[in-house]
């Protein structure tokens, strides 16, 4: 019984809620174990289109059990708004969605700390999501958040959350911001929250253990990317919560002995929303031909998503945080027209070769990129679903990427449906997933 993690192994967006989808038909349960509703995962199923910013892509499977484990930031309004219009749209969710009485809850005052600190002279903003995610996870690290179990507590939780909002609406004012938020209403609705949400909260953790116990089946989902994860990534220009491999423990509570596969995604090329470093930017007009043939703009902001060329490098880096054990490389159908495509297979700093990624912004900034151009196949793939339809040119780029990272490429993604996936007969990906 195999239980394995599906994450982003660039900056986000690689097509995730896709992957996770198509391939949590053989598990039990999907569980998301970090982020917040900053992800956006869109999947197409039919005629229908889901965007999923909370709830794990699972849910769209009828009979699977979705998880939000510990390790999330929930905001209840953005929740229960994505389970009401998923319900609306004939998904059960009500009695599949299980929450962790541990996970974190976002508030109003989250978002103004947020508008504080990225609207202020002299800091460089980050560019985040503006949904508080990171205000959130500030005060889960200084020990004064609010967790689900806390906003369930009659008893305790008015003179919680009276403690924690003063303290935000005292701050801001400090910094000459008051944005009138109604503490005493805002409390109410959360406690309107509360009642609604209480029947799917529970310990995840236990839920998820004894589950895996009884011989049933996790599919572990990440939100974000690996370069985005607060360890990992490109700091400061990260999200708040653990986007890598590890994260699936301590955001779920499930041990690493219990995880018996990690799958990276990653585009054919790459993207990045927001600020920071970007080494294989494509700042010509490249960029914008990936950007209308990927149709490459934030399922949550609608913000155009900066687009390049494939990084081996960071993938390398990436691959090595995580353990992949096998790549899906999506949105191959978006390179099609072009005549060359450029990969990244190396960087250089003042001439010198450079090995893994720098921690400091700035060197990351003047990496330069070594390239290597590669024939286009300039011919239709979108919607292949066999190995054997790819044109030659489509093969070789993907033997080269698989070359030059060091992973195999376990399935290709030629379009957002289901159907438009290869899936690599005898990859460790199968095996994975049988
Ligand atoms: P996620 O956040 O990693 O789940 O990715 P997003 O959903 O934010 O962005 C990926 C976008 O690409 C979505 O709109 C998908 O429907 C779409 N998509 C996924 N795979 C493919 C593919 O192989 N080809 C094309 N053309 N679109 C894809
Ligand atoms: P999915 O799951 C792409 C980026 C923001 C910003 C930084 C910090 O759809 O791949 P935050 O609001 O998290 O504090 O913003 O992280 N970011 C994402 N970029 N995809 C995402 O999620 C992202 N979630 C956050 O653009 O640069
Ligand atoms: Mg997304």
């Amino acid at each position: 019984m195999k239980n394995i993690i599906i994450l982003g192994s660039q900056w986000g967006d690689e097509g995730k809620g896709k992957i996770v989808d198509l391939f949590s038909e053989p598990f039990d349960i999907v569980a998301r174990y970090q982020g917040g509703h900053n992800a956006g995962h869109t999947v197409f199923i039919g005629e229908r289109r889901y965007v999923l910013k909370l709830i794990p892509s699972g849910i769209l499977r009828p009979g699977k059990i979705a998880v939000i484990g510990n390790g999330l930031v929930v905001d209840p309004a953005a929740l229960l708004k994505e389970i009401d219009a998923l319900e609306a749209g004939g998904v059960a969710v009500e009695g599949n969605l299980f929450i962790s009485d541990r996970a974190h809850v976002l508030f109003p005052a989250h978002r103004m700390m947020e508008r504080m600190s990225e609207g202020r002279e002299g800091r460089v903003s980050i560019g985040t999501t503006s949904r508080g995610i990171g205000p959130c996870y500030e005060d889960k690290i200084a020990r004064r958040g609010i967790r689900v179990a806390d906003l369930l507590d009659r008893e305790s939780f008015p003179a919680q959350y009276r403690a924690l909002m003063e303290e935000k609406v005292e701050i801001a004012r400090t910094f000459g911001i008051d944005e009138g938020l109604d503490l005493a209403a805002i409390r109410d609705q959360y406690e309107v929250f509360a009642a609604r949400i209480r029947p799917m909260v529970c310990d995840t953790a236990l839920f998820l253990n004894q589950a895996i116990a009884n011989g049933k089946r996790v599919l572990f989902e990440g939100a974000q990317g690996t370069m985005l994860d607060i360890d990992h990534g490109t700091y400061p220009f990260v999200t708040s919560s653990s986007a890598s491999a590890g994260g699936a423990c301590t955001g779920t509570g499930v041990p690493p002995t219990r995880i018996q596969g990690i799958v990276g995604v990653s585009k054919a090329y790459i993207t990045r929303v927001g600020g920071g470093p970007f080494p294989t930017e494509a700042l010509d007009g490249a960029g914008e031909l990936i950007r209308q043939r990927g149709n490459e703009f934030g399922a949550v902001t609608g913000r155009p998503r900066r687009c390049g060329w494939f990084d081996a490098p960071l993938l390398r880096y990436t691959a090595a945080i995580n353990g992949f054990d096998s790549l899906v490389v999506t949105k191959l159908d978006v390179l099609d027209d072009f005549e060359t495509i450029p990969v990244c297979t190396g960087y250089r700093s003042a001439g010198k070769p450079v090995d893994g990624m720098p921690a400091l912004v700035s060197a990351v900034s003047s990496l330069q990129p070594v390239y290597e151009c590669l024939p286009g196949w300039r011919s239709s793939t979108f919607g292949f679903s066999s190995w054997e339809q790819l044109p030659a040119r489509a093969k070789d780029y993907l033997a080269f990427l698989e070359s030059h990272i060091g992973v195999e490429v376990g399935c290709v993604s030629t379009g957002p449906e289901r159907t438009q996936t290869i899936l690599r007969r005898g990859s460790r990906l199968e095996d994975l997933l049988s």
